[in-house]
């Protein structure tokens, strides 16, 4: 079995993009899986602090863990957007295969400072746990928006800079960084979010030269996506459009059979319809 590490950079060298997809429930979870196992391709499962909260981090951990053993398939687990040490330590204790350490509110050397204990911590954990760090602020929440959100700019100057990255990442040894392209996290109402900052997204990985991810790829383009790909992203993240999905699917499910008291009944739905909209963004991800 690859690790994270190896999958990572050989999406790399093939120029293309892991899918990261967010869970809250185990019907997402299967979905997911469905999705990835039918395409045959890799895939990583996210859960930032409140969905874990919710799930429960350790039987997470395990869930997935069983799935890649019984099914022997490369599924990865990865603490989304971890705002504390403890929390990042709390995530590599129970097994995660990778941390997200979201510094993006912090000042430059606060953001280095914390991202660099995790780092330590992840390496001398002795297993391989790979830590993503953030730089430039894209908000936070994965929800249908009426506006951009509050403290999101996207003009050049509010862009992550390519030269502040390759400091940041000198300084803090993470093994990937989640830039601010233009990207933000949640979708427009219509589903159609402003296009990424190509030449930045260029700009960032030749300074950096590690894989960057793409955060908030809720209502970007097919096109926005296959040319982040070939210029340096290489795992993007997907988490409103597949809550909408599993959200409207139940909806539909408890209106047609409201007397439907079985939740594996009225819940599958939203299970097969997570799985068609990840399905779909693995074949462009992967270029299938
Ligand atoms: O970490 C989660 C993602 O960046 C999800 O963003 O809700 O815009 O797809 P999204
Ligand atoms: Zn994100």
């Amino acid at each position: 079995m690859k690790t994270l590490k190896q999958t990572v950079w050989e999406a790399r060298e093939k120029k293309v993009a892991v899918g990261h997809f967010n869970i809250s429930n185990l019907e997402a979870l299967w979905g997911i899986f469905r999705a990835a196992q039918s395409l045959n391709v890799p895939v990583i499962i996210g859960v930032s602090e409140g969905e874990r909260d919710f799930v429960g981090v350790k039987l997470v951990a395990n869930a997935v863990k069983s799935i890649r053993e019984e099914f022997d398939y490369p599924i990865y687990l990865n603490a989304d957007h971890t705002y504390s040490f403890d929390r990042v330590k709390e995530a590599i204790d129970a097994g995660f295969d990778s941390v997200i350490v979201d510094g993006a509110k912090l000042s430059f050397e606060e953001n280095v400072k914390l991202t660099k204990q995790c780092v330590d911590y992840a390496r001398a954990s002795g297993r391989e746990v790979l830590v993503e760090a953030e730089l430039g602020y894209i908000g936070q929440s994965s929800k249908v928006l009426d506006e951009i959100p509050e403290g999101v700019m996207l003009d050049e100057s509010s862009l992550t800079d390519p030269v502040k990255a390759k400091e940041f990442v000198e300084l803090t040894g993470v093994d990937m960084l989640a830039p601010a392209v233009g990207n933000f996290h949640g979708m427009l109402r219509g589903g159609v979010d402003p296009k990424l900052n190509i030449e930045r997204v260029k700009q960032v990985a030749e300074s950096t030269g590690i894989p960057l991810v793409l955060h908030g790829g809720s209502g970007n383009s097919e096109d926005d996506f296959k040319q982040a790909i070939a210029n340096g992203i290489n795992i993007v993240h997907i988490n409103t459009e597949i809550r909408l999905a599993f959200r409207d699917a139940v909806k539909k499910a408890l209106q047609e059979n409201p007397d439907e008291v079985a939740p594996y009944k009225f819940l599958k739905p939203g299970m097969l319809a997570v799985q068609e909209v990840v399905e779909k963004k693995l074949r462009f991800f992967n270029n299938l």
